[in-house]
C-alpha cells in the first residue's frame, strides 16, 4: 500500500510540475483527487486492509493527497501570477504621455473687474446688494427726482415691458429699494445689468453693466464722498492716483459731481489714453437729494447721504486697456482668455 501511495505522489507531482495550462492542472486534480481518481480508489480499497494498520494507511493516503493539492495550488498561483504579468506587460500605459486637455472657462475681465472693485469697498464695509433688471418706472424714475416728462428720461430711453413697467437704465433703482426699508445706517454696493437703447459702437451698448454706491447715515458729508471715493480710486487704480471733482447735474443727487482720475497710463502728463488731457472720467456722484431721501421715507433733517455710479465696461476698458467695448461682448475666447 506504501508503494501504491508514494508511486501515485510522485506520478501526481511529476505531472503537476509539467502541466503548462490550468486545463491540464484541473485535470491533473480531477485524475487523483476527483470521485473517481486514484487517491479515492485507494481509500475504497480500505476495506481489505487489516483493522490495526487502518488508521496508519488512513494517514498515509491524508498525507499523500495533501501533498498533491498543495503542489496543485502552488503551480496554479504561479500559473495565475505568469497569465496577470502577461496581461499587464501587453498593456502597458504610458504615464509621460500628455492627458486629455479640458478646456476650463475661467472669469470674464469684467467679472474680474468688478470683484476687484466690491473688494476695495467690502473692505470699507459696504455691503453688495442686488435688484430686479425689469423694473418699475416707480424706482427707476420716478422716486429718484425723475417725474413723467423729464428730460433725462430721454436720454435714458429703454425698452418698456408696459406703461409701467421697463428694463431698468441704471442702477440707481436699488439706491430707493434700500432706502425704503428704512433700516439705516446705509453702506451698500450695487453692481448689475442696465439697458438703454442705444446703438453699439466701440463705447456703447444696449446693454452693460454700472456699480451703484449709497451711504445714508447721520452727518454724512461731501468730505465723506470725496474722502471714500478718492480711496476707491487709490485703492484700486494705484496709490499714485489723484482725483478731481468736476460739477455736474443728475437729478436724483444735489450736489452733483463727475469724478475723473490722472491718467493711470501717463499719469497726468498727457497721452494716447487720457486723449492728452491727463484725466479720465470715471463715475458720476453726488449728495442724494432731499426730495429722494423723502420719497423713499427718510428724513432730510435727519439724516443725509452720498451715492455714485461707475460703469463697470468702461472701468474695465481702462484697466485692461482694451479700445472697443465689443469685444467684452463677443465671446471670443481667444480675446478673453488673454486676462
Ligand atoms: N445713474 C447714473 C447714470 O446712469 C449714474 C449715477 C450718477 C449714479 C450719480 C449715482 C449718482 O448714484 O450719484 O448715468
Amino acid at each position: 500500500m506504501k508503494e501504491r501511495l508514494e508511486a501515485i505522489q510522485k506520478e501526481a507531482l511529476e505531472k503537476i510540475q509539467n502541466a503548462k495550462t490550468m486545463e491540464t492542472l484541473n485535470e491533473i486534480k480531477v485524475e487523483y483527487l476527483g470521485k473517481k481518481g486514484e487517491l479515492t480508489q485507494v481509500l475504497k480499497g480500505m476495506k481489505d486492509v487489516a483493522a490495526e494498520d487502518r488508521p496508519k494507511v488512513g494517514q498515509m493516503v491524508n498525507e499523500t493527497r495533501t501533498a498533491i493539492e498543495e503542489s496543485l495550488e502552488r503551480e496554479m498561483n504561479l500559473l495565475a501570477k505568469a497569465k496577470q504579468e502577461e496581461k499587464l506587460a501587453k498593456e502597458v500605459i504610458d504615464v509621460t504621455l500628455p492627458g486629455t486637455k479640458i478646456n476650463t472657462g475661467h472669469k470674464h475681465p469684467n467679472q474680474i473687474a468688478l470683484e476687484d472693485l466690491e473688494r476695495v469697498f467690502i473692505g470699507m464695509g459696504y455691503e453688495i446688494v442686488e435688484g430686479p433688471e425689469v423694473e418699475y418706472d416707480k424706482y427707476n424714475f420716478e422716486l429718484l427726482n425723475i417725474p413723467a416728462n423729464h428730460p433725462a428720461k430721454d436720454e435714458q430711453d429703454t425698452f418698456y415691458i408696459n406703461k409701467e413697467i421697463l428694463l431698468r437704465t441704471q442702477t440707481s433703482p436699488v439706491q430707493a429699494r434700500v432706502m425704503e426699508t428704512g433700516k439705516m445706517p446705509i453702506r451698500m454696493l450695487a453692481p448689475g445689468r442696465v439697458f438703454r437703447s442705444d446703438e453699439v459702437d466701440a463705447t456703447h451698448s444696449p446693454s452693460f453693466h454700472q456699480v451703484e454706491g449709497l451711504v445714508v447715515d447721520k452727518n454724512i458729508t461731501f468730505s465723506d464722498l470725496k474722502g471714500t471715493l478718492a480711496q476707491f480710486a487709490t485703492e484700486f487704480f494705484g496709490p499714485e492716483t489723484k482725483v478731481k471733482f468736476r460739477p455736474h447735474h443728475f437729478p436724483f443727487t444735489e450736489p452733483s459731481a463727475e469724478m475723473d482720475i490722472t491718467c493711470f497710463k501717463c499719469g497726468g502728463k498727457g497721452c494716447r489714453m487720457c486723449k492728452g488731457s491727463g484725466w479720465i472720467e470715471i463715475l458720476g456722484c453726488g449728495m442724494v437729494h432731499p426730495k429722494v431721501l423723502k420719497a423713499c421715507g427718510i428724513d432730510p433733517e435727519e439724516y443725509s447721504g452720498f451715492a455714485f455710479g461707475i460703469g463697470l465696461e468702461r472701468v474695465t476698458l481702462l484697466k485692461y486697456e482694451i479700445d472697443d467695448m465689443r469685444l467684452l461682448y463677443e465671446n471670443d475666447t481667444r480675446f478673453l482668455k488673454q486676462f
